[in-house]
């Protein structure tokens, strides 16, 4: 795509402010709307252009992209009053990016070709740091053809582009990707609170279960936080929070019981999330998971072991 190419970004949350700081510093011409328009005023101040509201946002911009939290925020933002689909959208392309079921993008998808455009759905993996330096990686669904369109616009967002399939199979794999991740960091809680009478420092002990095959590769990235984080510190900026992971285990149970396979693991990380969120941790980041757990977990969770 060539840098005259007009982007619209519809969600300027941390992800979507991401992405437009990533998109500017490229050279694009941006504009940007926000269902709370102050949080999109850093962006304006960078030399993004600010639309009041998704209507005008779609007709201004060829491309259009949304990073949105989930389906009913999807929904408002095509569907609602002044929504990205009541404008004149023949021939544009819609790039959907958020964390939603497979079947939110197949629909989605469906209304935006009935009204003459076509649509990409790109979730991400990674979170707001490799967002800003184009190191996403891209779950990508879609006709071929359209999504070659989006490819250049999608190799300046991402290390890696992977089309999977038709719109939905992105999703798919998106929400596979991160369940082991989201069960990780509640498997790690439990892990540490095995080397409580051991007298390591914190950051010693993450980095010895990154440095093996207890660790995945997100903790040699958020390890240093997970570490402070036992030592009580709390985890700033908020990349990815407790609550948007209850989201996504969510988005995964209800697309499991869609499919009839069980997840009991996913099921019971859920629970123990929805508890650290009634005990407050809800807009904290996911790096104070499993300090959490070493530091709360509660007899009652204790399952007395086997002979
Ligand atoms: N954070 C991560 O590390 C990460 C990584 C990969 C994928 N994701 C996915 O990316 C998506 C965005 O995540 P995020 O971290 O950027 O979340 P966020 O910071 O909470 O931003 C959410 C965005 O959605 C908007 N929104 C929510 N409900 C809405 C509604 N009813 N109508 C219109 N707009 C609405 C918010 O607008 P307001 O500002 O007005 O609330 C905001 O722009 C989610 O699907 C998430 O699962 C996140």
């Amino acid at each position: 795509m060539e840098e005259t190419l007009k982007i619209g970004i519809a969600g300027t949350g941390r992800m979507g402010s991401a992405i437009a700081t990533r998109l500017l510093a490229r050279g694009h011409s941006v504009t940007v709307w926000n269902r709370t328009p102050h949080k999109a005023q850093a962006l304006v101040a960078s030399g993004a252009s600010l639309a009041t509201a998704p209507k005008e946002l779609a007709a201004e911009a060829d491309v259009t992209l949304t990073v949105l939290t989930d389906a009913a925020a999807i929904e408002a933002t095509y569907r609602g009053a002044h929504g990205l689909l009541s404008a004149d959208v023949g021939g544009k392309l819609f790039i959907e990016m958020s964390t939603v079921r497979p079947e939110v993008e197949n629909a989605l998808a469906s209304m935006v070709v009935a009204k003459g455009a076509a649509l990409v759905e790109c979730p991400v993996g990674g979170t707001v740091g490799p967002a800003k330096e184009g190191k996403l990686f891209g779950f990508v669904g879609g006709d071929t053809a359209d999504v070659e369109r989006a490819r250049p616009l999608l190799d300046d967002l991402c290390r890696r582009v992977e089309h999977v399939g038709p719109v939905g199979a992105g999703a798919s794999v998106k929400l596979a990707i991160n369940l082991p991740l989201l069960v990780y960091y509640q498997a790690l809680g439990e892990a540490l609170s095995l080397c409580r009478s051991v007298n390591i420092e914190p950051a010693r002990l993450i980095d010895i279960f990154s440095d093996s095959s207890g660790g995945p590769n997100m903790l040699k990235v958020r390890g240093p936080a997970i570490a402070a984080a036992m030592q009580g510190k709390e985890t700033t900026p908020v990349t990815f929070d407790v609550d948007l992971i209850r989201k996504d285990l969510r988005t995964m149970l209800d697309e499991a019981s869609a499919l009839g396979v069980g997840l009991p693991l996913t099921a019971q990380t859920l629970e123990r999330y929805d508890e650290a969120a009634r005990n407050g941790l809800g807009k904290s980041d996911a790096t104070m998971l499993p300090a959490y757990w070493l530091h709360h977990g509660r007899p009652q969770d204790r399952v007395t072991p086997r002979p």
